[in-house]
């Protein structure tokens, strides 16, 4: 699709439900995002995410969208201590959760070897640089990165290094547009931005966020829906007919002979 200049559409989902509503759609690829923790599980960053919660919602995405392509977001902790530990979480993702493929965040060395042993286990990696959520510690808060332009360099530098070690898809969060679109022409990967601007190969946006089901009101999101207004409307209708007595109806009732 890269090559044929197509733009690759990404969103994410966490559920069975969820996945359905995907399926029924054009969506080229599905992230179970470690994301769910925080619009999911209610959790403020996405550190308290585990192996277990990762595994049981891509299954259920599975269960839900079972021809579509689908990348699995590795937690916090599960590619970070040795390699053993790396190869067994992935293949798990992959098997257990039956996904397509895994992701995971960094472009630094350790994260090029984590790239490099799981890619040696025949699994695909889509690499994930720039406002890693994961490293919400290291960088203070949730905030966009690449400006300065040491870190500019160092951004793209991660680019290049992730393709280098074989990832063969590259999500860029939270960077300056012009850094995005440097990176996406410099590589033959295609890349998923995400508030990274116009000139990435495809876009990906939590599903939450782009329904308007969220608490998120990022410069970088567009809501195509206002679900936090019309679930809540469709509950008090329901609230309401059930004590005026108009809910349920006739036709809602079962009788000896239908
Ligand atoms: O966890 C997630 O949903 C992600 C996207 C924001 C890219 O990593």
């Amino acid at each position: 699709m890269k090559q044929k200049h197509q733009k690759i559409t990404m969103i994410t989902a966490y559920n069975f439900a969820e996945g359905r509503v995907v399926a029924a759609t054009d969506i080229d690829v599905i992230l179970v995002g470690d994301s769910l923790g925080m619009v999911v599980l209610g959790y403020d960053s996405t550190l308290k995410v585990t192996m277990e919660d990762m595994i049981s919602h891509s299954a259920a995405v599975r269960r839900g969208a079972p021809d579509k392509y689908i990348i699995v977001d590795m937690p916090y902790m599960s590619y970070h201590l040795d390699s053993r530990e790396t190869r067994l979480n992935a293949s798990r993702l992959v098997r257990d959760g039956e996904a397509n493929a895994v992701k995971l965040e960094g472009g630094y060395t350790s994260r090029l070897n984590a790239i490099r042993e799981i890619v040696d286990m025949e699994i695909p990696v889509c690499a994930h640089i720039g406002l890693t959520p994961q490293s919400v510690l290291k960088f203070g808060g949730f905030k966009v990165q690449g400006k300065s332009e040491r870190a500019h360099e160092e951004i793209f530098r991660q680019a290049k290094a992730v393709e280098e070690a074989g990832a063969f898809m590259l999500v860029l969060e939270g960077i300056p547009e012009l850094l995005g679109k440097e990176i996406s022409e410099s590589l033959h990967i295609p890349t998923i931005g995400i508030g990274a601007g116009r000139y990435c190969d495809g876009q990906v946006l939590v599903y939450h966020d782009m329904l308007g089901y969220s608490t998120m009101q990022a410069k970088f999101v567009r809501q195509y829906a206002n679900l936090n207004k019309s679930i809540p409307e469709a509950i008090m209708d329901y609230s309401r007919e059930v004590r005026e007595g108009l809910f349920p109806a006739r036709e809602h009732s079962y009788y000896p002979i239908d």
